[in-house]
């Protein structure tokens, strides 16, 4: 039995222990769409199929937990974050500068049921190493999303917390990689990336976004992106390439975009239909 699609999301009711296959993994994505046009924001459709089809996977392996989003403006991509967000979590925003009521109306969408704790928190996220989520959630997160100040003064201290905060199967997500207006958080990212290797290894970039894993857990990333992300972003109307174009002790990063030349997966420009990672 599927869910209609307008069922509220969270962890399927209680059902007989094999039928969480049965579970719609499109529920979360379509209640998302029936609002999504009404919030204002630049969080824009691939990267919202991305991330509906990055936490289904979470979902389905197990990876639960709080979430946190830095820079939430009028809550666009939080309110993705709330629909997948388990009944009786936490999901924890920080801004220095809330934007009016909207984000309590798109939270309100998402989430009408109010069976999920939103924890705001209003200030400069350069100083959550001293705020108390830094002892009460740490390495409890399943979700972080970094799109706050975009200085890599600030970037790089959004790391930092992340480090802190992320659970060891978690994702963090950084926004504006590989953006031409703000080439510092590319650089702070791929610094960070390279002086604290034991921190996080990037596994995915595309759609203005990376998206980052702890290291000991970032080949079950990998492996999905190499084996379903690409279906699971058709499913959701967005057809792309997955490109994994050099030798894993190079680069292993894939990275996704507008779908080139009629292949989901492209390997190096010398054996295009390889992929190791
Ligand atoms: C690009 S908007 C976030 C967009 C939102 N994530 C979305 O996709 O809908 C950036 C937000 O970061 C906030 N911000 C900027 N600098 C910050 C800082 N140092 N600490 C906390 N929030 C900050 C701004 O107030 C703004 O709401």
């Amino acid at each position: 039995m599927n869910l209609p699609s307008t069922a509220p999301c969270g962890p399927a009711p209680a059902l007989p222990a094999n039928a969480e296959s049965a579970w719609d993994p499109l529920t979360c994505f379509r209640k998302y769409n029936e609002f999504a046009a009404s919030l204002e924001g630049w969080f824009g459709p691939p990267a919202i199929a991305l991330w509906d089809a990055l936490l289904v996977f979470q979902r389905e392996r197990g990876i639960r937990g709080p979430m946190l989003e830095i820079g939430v403006w009028r809550g666009r991509s939080a309110a993705l974050l709330a629909l997948h967000a388990e009944p009786n979590s936490k999901l924890f925003l920080c801004d220095y500068k809330f934007h009016g009521p909207s984000i309590h109306r798109a939270l309100e969408l998402a989430r009408p049921d109010k069976d999920l704790e939103l924890v705001r928190i209003d200030g400069d996220s350069t100083n959550l190493h001293v705020h108390d989520i830094a002892r009460e959630q740490f390495r409890k997160l399943r979700w972080m999303h970094i799109d706050g100040e975009h200085s890599a003064r600030a970037v790089t201290s959004d790391m930092r917390a992340a480090n802190t905060l992320l659970a060891p199967d978690g994702v963090l997500v950084i926004d504006d990689f590989f953006s031409w207006q703000y080439p510092q958080v590319t650089e702070a990212v791929l610094r960070y990336v390279r002086t604290q290797p034991e921190d996080f290894a990037l596994f995915l970039c595309g759609y203005n976004k990376a998206y980052l894993a702890r290291p000991h857990a970032v080949h079950r990333y990998l492996e999905y992106v190499a084996s379903d992300l690409g279906d699971a972003l058709a499913a959701r109307g967005v057809d792309a390439t997955l490109a994994k174009t050099t030798y894993p002790a190079e680069m292993n990063t894939f990275g996704v975009g507008p779908r080139r030349d009629g292949l989901a997966l492209r390997g190096p420009d010398w054996e295009e239909r390889t992929i190791r990672y």
